[in-house]
């Protein structure tokens, strides 16, 4: 499951002056590998200068399709996203891991549902939004805030649903960079403009469920407001996206004792060491040992990594991925975890 697969890219299209979608063909004898639920991402990796570098990217097609589609946005400095939009054409082959990723979604009929995104933070989101219209009656409120109108992405795809299912699906945009007339669409998606929109808009129907997908601050302060409004944790959940290059914590990761690591992966169990005082995570020290334990990106953010705990405790330096209900069923981020004891058991089976 966790080993990279070559598959070809099928079409480039530019979606934006900085975006690029991918359309991924997906030979016959992969495709049960690459069935996804919506909201799960691909994990690529690339060689630069010699080393490898791993970025996810969340599919955004309907989950019934041949075709897995991706977006991949321009950032600043980011090596495998510059290179994205002008190294690669239609016939290059990509080496690329099963989808994963645990912010998913299975809907329900007769439900409404609550989405939040911001700039690609659409990705995983519309995924889900073909879900809930496409196998179940279910309704909808997007809201959805980019810098300007040119740059909102995925664009049309929305306002196809949007003419295909006028009653089930409710989008609200919101502009950061451009002058909209309605104060409450003008800015970006905030802590008032939340409270807002929950009074007037969200309180009064029995919502199932809230999925919140973009940058950290917006993704904090949408589950405030939502939870001090007395919304049920356990129905909020949230992706938070990181740019590439952007550093989550410089907290130290250094091992306080010697430990014994048995991980099973794909049903082979691996042994390997940590040493005290090396500055190494169970992940980094997997990799050290030429054992290939799944990452992409090392912060603690897209959840690659997470597998369960079944022996001995760890301390996770960060965690922006998993829910309280991973945590209790004893998941951790291999690539955010120190060992606290001398033996500890992982597993990414179970
Ligand atoms: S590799 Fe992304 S959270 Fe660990």
């Amino acid at each position: 499951m966790y080993e990279f697969h070559k598959v070809k890219i099928k079409n480039i299209q530019q979606e934006t002056n900085d975006a690029v979608i991918w359309t991924l063909d997906i030979p016959v004898y992969y495709q049960p590998t690459f069935i996804w639920q919506a909201g799960q991402h691909l994990t690529f990796k690339k060689n630069v200068n010699g080393e490898e570098i791993r970025r996810s990217y969340s599919i955004f097609n309907p989950s019934n399709s041949d075709d897995i589609k991706v977006l991949i946005k321009k950032v600043d400095g980011g090596l495998f996203s510059q290179a994205a939009q002008s190294e690669y054409k239609v016939g290059d082959t990509l080496e690329v891991m099963a989808p994963t990723g645990h912010f998913v979604m299975v809907p329900q009929d007769d439900k409404n549902y609550a989405m939040f995104a911001a700039g690609s933070g659409i990705t995983p989101v519309l995924g889900m939004i073909y879900e809930v219209l496409h196998h179940s009656n279910s309704h909808i409120n997007l809201y959805y805030g980019n810098s300007t109108v040119q740059s909102t992405l995925l664009k049309s795809q929305l306002a196809d649903l949007k003419d295909q299912y006028p009653e089930r699906l409710s989008i609200s945009y919101f502009l950061s960079q451009e002058p909209i007339d309605v104060a409450l669409y003008s800015g970006r998606i905030n802590t008032d403009k939340v409270i807002t929109i929950f009074k007037k808009e969200l309180q009064q129907l029995d919502i199932a469920g809230y999925y919140l997908c973009g940058p950290g601050g917006m993704i904090d302060e949408v589950k405030a407001v939502l939870t001090e409004n007395g919304v049920d944790k356990t129905i909020i959940h949230s992706e938070q996206f990181l740019s590439e290059g952007q550093v989550m914590s410089e907290k130290k990761k250094t091992a306080t004792l010697d430990s014994g690591v048995m991980v099973t992966i794909d049903g082979v169990t691996s042994r390997y060491e940590i040493k005290q005082g090396e500055d190494k995570t169970l992940l980094d020290a997997a990799l050290d040992s030429k054992i290939k334990m799944p990452y992409s990106c090392k912060a603690g953010v897209c959840a690659t990594c997470r597998c369960k705990l079944a022996e001995g405790e760890v301390e996770m330096l960060n965690n922006y991925s998993l829910e309280d209900w991973e945590l209790e069923k004893g998941y951790i981020l291999s690539c955010q975890s120190l060992p606290k004891t001398k033996k500890i058991v992982i597993d990414y089976d179970g």
